[in-house]
């Protein structure tokens, strides 16, 4: 199979968990690229409900190797907790089918905490997860991070660890802010450290060698396109590149072995914390909440509902170059009289069809609406495109057309056997 890079269109949560897991049958190897424990992915097999938030969900496969590459930030302490939850759960986790780069940098307390301080503070709140994610990336910007290959030698690590905390300590005194004790800290990731050993090892060289072999990737994107540092709805975004182009340089796999982009998007548009989200609609939230949807897999949240917004996914295509597309909670919009589709948006007077560089432009964003008749039934049980209700696929055809990348796969419900493909 094709070496396939996975991203979200939307705003995250897309249920990419579930077409990775999807897409994963027909692979060797899955590779995560950039985010960290920020992420948390779904996935249902036979009633059992997983959530992964850093490891690979290629890990609940049998024969396949994942890998946490250089472009993410890992939490030893809480990867190892996951870890530990899948191994309680029966599932191999070891160093044969989980990888870690030497070159990923490492989440420290400090970076949680400045996270959660930084936020209480400002006055537009991100709304962030608080694991210590941005705070972890300006540490790599600002070269003054540890690294996973600092974790592989005991002595080295604790004396690395040591200088670190106490120059932390000191930037915190000038924050005026509470410093971390050194001690309590530096037990936990020691600990953390000896567990992680033996899966840290150069994942450059091992994907490439995988290249030679000819074994198939998947590149499994966490978080969604606006919520990339470049092309997000700015600063309401993550720390990291969530685009396709993160694939590359968050694992050392060059553009050119890259066959495929697939895309995940929901039926409509959903979004945690702060930011504008321009098809926000108060009536489609309750409804979705009502029907026990929409809320956080990592933290429970309750997520901000809009319609399916053409502008933002349309944007989101061209940046990634989707070559396919995945539509995901279909089945989400069952009960509706009527569906909407945001086609274009109107500003001071004018009409776009780009997302504005400028929040404040983008919260003045008034959508244009064509509006769909509703099928009215369930579909949850449908198994083929062909079964679905003439206006369940008129939508389809709609979002298609509107966001120009061809719709391949189609999901109705949160297990395996609820995606098939469309047409
Ligand atoms: P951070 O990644 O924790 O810094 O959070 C920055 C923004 O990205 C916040 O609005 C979060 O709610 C959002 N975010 C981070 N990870 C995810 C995710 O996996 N799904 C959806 N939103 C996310």
């Amino acid at each position: 199979m094709a070496n396939t890079i996975l991203i979200g269109a939307q705003w995250g949560d897309e249920g990419k968990g579930k077409i990775i897991d999807y897409l994963t049958r027909g692979v060797d190897v899955v590779v995560r690229t950039q985010g960290g424990n920020n992420a948390g992915h779904t996935i249902v097999i036979r009633a059992e409900r997983y959530v992964l938030s850093l490891v690979p969900s290629g890990i609940l496969h049998a024969g396949k190797v994942c890998v946490l590459a250089n472009g993410v930030v890992i939490d030893p302490v809480s990867l190892c907790a996951e870890i530990a939850g899948l191994r309680k759960r029966g599932i191999h986790v070891g160093s044969d089918n989980l990888l870690v780069s030497d070159r990923a940098h490492v989440v420290l307390p400090h970076h949680r905490s400045l996270d959660a301080q930084r936020e209480d503070r400002r006055s537009g709140r991100i709304g962030t997860t608080k694991r210590g994610i941005g705070p972890a990336y300006a540490d790599k910007i600002s070269r003054t991070g540890l690294r996973m290959t600092d974790l592989i030698d005991a002595q080295k690590f604790s004396a690395r660890l040591r200088d670190r905390m106490r120059e932390v300590n000191r930037f915190l005194k000038l924050q005026a802010l509470a410093p971390i004790a050194a001690g309590p800290v530096q037990r936990e990731y020691e600990r953390a450290a000896a567990i992680l050993r033996p899966h840290i090892t150069d994942t450059v060289s091992f994907l490439h060698r995988m290249l030679a072999r000819k074994m198939s990737m998947l590149f499994e994107g966490a978080q969604g396109t606006f919520l990339d540092i470049d092309h997000g709805t700015y600063p309401f975004v993550t720390s990291s590149s969530t685009t396709a182009g993160g694939a590359c340089t968050g694992s050392g796999v060059p553009p050119n072995r890259i066959d495929r982009v697939v895309g995940v998007m929901k039926a409509y548009t959903t979004r945690v914390g702060g930011g504008p989200l321009p098809t926000e609609d108060e009536a489609l939230s309750q409804c979705l909440h009502e029907m026990g949807r929409e809320f956080g897999a990592v933290t429970g949240r309750a997520r901000r509902c809009g319609w399916f917004d053409a502008v933002a996914t349309g944007f989101a295509v061209k940046v990634n170059g989707v070559d396919h597309l995945a539509v995901t909670n279909l089945d989400g919009l069952d009960g509706l009289d009527a569906v909407r589709v945001c086609v274009a948006y109107r500003l001071h007077g004018k009409t776009i069809v780009v997302p504005p560089a400028d929040v404040m432009d983008l919260a003045q964003c008034e959508p244009v609406y064509v509006d769909l008749p509703g099928w009215r039934k369930p579909i949850d049980h449908v198994r083929r495109y062909a079964d679905l209700p003439p206006r369940a696929r008129a939508y389809l055809r709609k979002l298609q057309a509107l966001t120009g990348a061809p719709l391949k796969w189609i999901s109705v419900g949160p297990s395996r056997s609820q995606t098939f493909l469309a047409g």
